[in-house]
């Protein structure tokens, strides 16, 4: 299936006029890889066995802080249309700048506790950047169902939230993290890392995991086994730099106590060079589920 190209908000319209239902949006910034290809297979299977696939193209400014890459930001529409091709996808909504944000955005969306932390906290602005664009691009698309990925689990646990309390009525669905044969989650910032980097990098998946492995004696130890592995990595060569390391309630991204049982997620953002990494994996904690 060719898609429909759609660059303006009237051309978006016109496409959606023609959709089935369930309609199912992937938001993306471009730069499509095999994370987002792995969101482009669950929203086709969501669809069946009528309904369509729009994903959306656009690389959001309002999410951008004064020193992050917008102008870097690698801008490849022509093959993410040969992935949205190959993946069934009926219309691709990439609009510039001018027709998401005509005027100045005055009214912006506050993502409340949850969004001052870990991401929030290192990237002032960050969440309230994407839940304005999420919100924005749903009113334009009005998807029955809307797929992110688990690889941010913080912007997933906020967009589930935000349809909760603004009762949007959009049903949201996470995908687990795709990850490279090396075990570094699909970015497309791993393409800014050299080799030398991407060897330093690959301790931020092995930290995880060694978190991970820890879960069956309680939060601290697990903590105690990711950082263990981050700090020898300060002294690598580049350097492995820790933003934050945080193990939480996946609901609420509440830092969990010692005595905690049940679901949480271990977080991590890092840097090398000057590229900066996030990642993180669920686990389940005294046993139960
Ligand atoms: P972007 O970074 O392009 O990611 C689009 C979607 O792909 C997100 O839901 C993200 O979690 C998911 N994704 C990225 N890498 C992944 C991987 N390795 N495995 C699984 N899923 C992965 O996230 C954004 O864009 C923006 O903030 C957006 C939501 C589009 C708002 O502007």
């Amino acid at each position: 299936m060719i898609p429909v190209l759609a660059r303006t908000r009237l051309g978006l319209a016109a496409a959606r006029r023609g959709l089935r239902s369930p309609v199912v949006l992937v938001p993306t910034m471009g730069a499509l890889h095999e994370g987002h290809r792995a969101l482009l297979r669950r929203a086709r299977e969501i669809s069946q066995p009528n309904g369509s696939v729009v994903v959306s193209v656009f690389v959001n400014p309002l999410q951008f802080g004064p020193t992050e890459d917008l102008a870097r930001y690698p801008r490849t529409l022509d093959a993410d249309l040969v992935m949205c091709a190959e993946e069934g996808v009926a219309v691709v909504f990439a609009p510039g700048p001018a027709q998401m944000y005509p005027r100045e955005q005055m009214i912006t969306i506050d993502p409340g506790p949850m969004g001052q932390v870990l991401e929030g906290a290192s990237r002032p602005g960050f969440f309230t950047g994407v839940l304005t664009v999420v919100q924005k691009l749903f009113h334009l698309v009005k998807p029955d169902e809307a797929v992110f990925g688990e690889k941010d689990a913080q912007q997933l646990a906020l967009v589930r939230r935000m349809t909760e309390d603004l009762d949007l009525g959009i049903g949201i669905t996470g995908v687990p993290t795709v990850r490279d044969p090396g075990g570094l989650a699909v970015s497309s910032r791993n393409a800014y890392l050299s080799a030398e980097e991407r060897t330093t990098a690959l301790v931020l998946p092995a930290a995880l995991r060694a978190g991970v492995e820890a879960a069956g004696t309680g939060p601290d130890a697990v903590l105690k086994a990711a950082r263990a592995l981050l700090d020898e990595a300060a002294h690598a060569q580049p350097p492995l730099v820790t933003d934050y390391l945080a193990l939480v309630d996946p609901g609420t991204f509440a830092q969990v106590g010692t005595g905690y049982a049940g679901r949480a997620v271990l977080l991590a953002a890092v840097k090398t060079g000057s590229t900066r990494l996030i990642d993180n994996m669920p686990l389940v904690l005294g046993g139960a589920i």
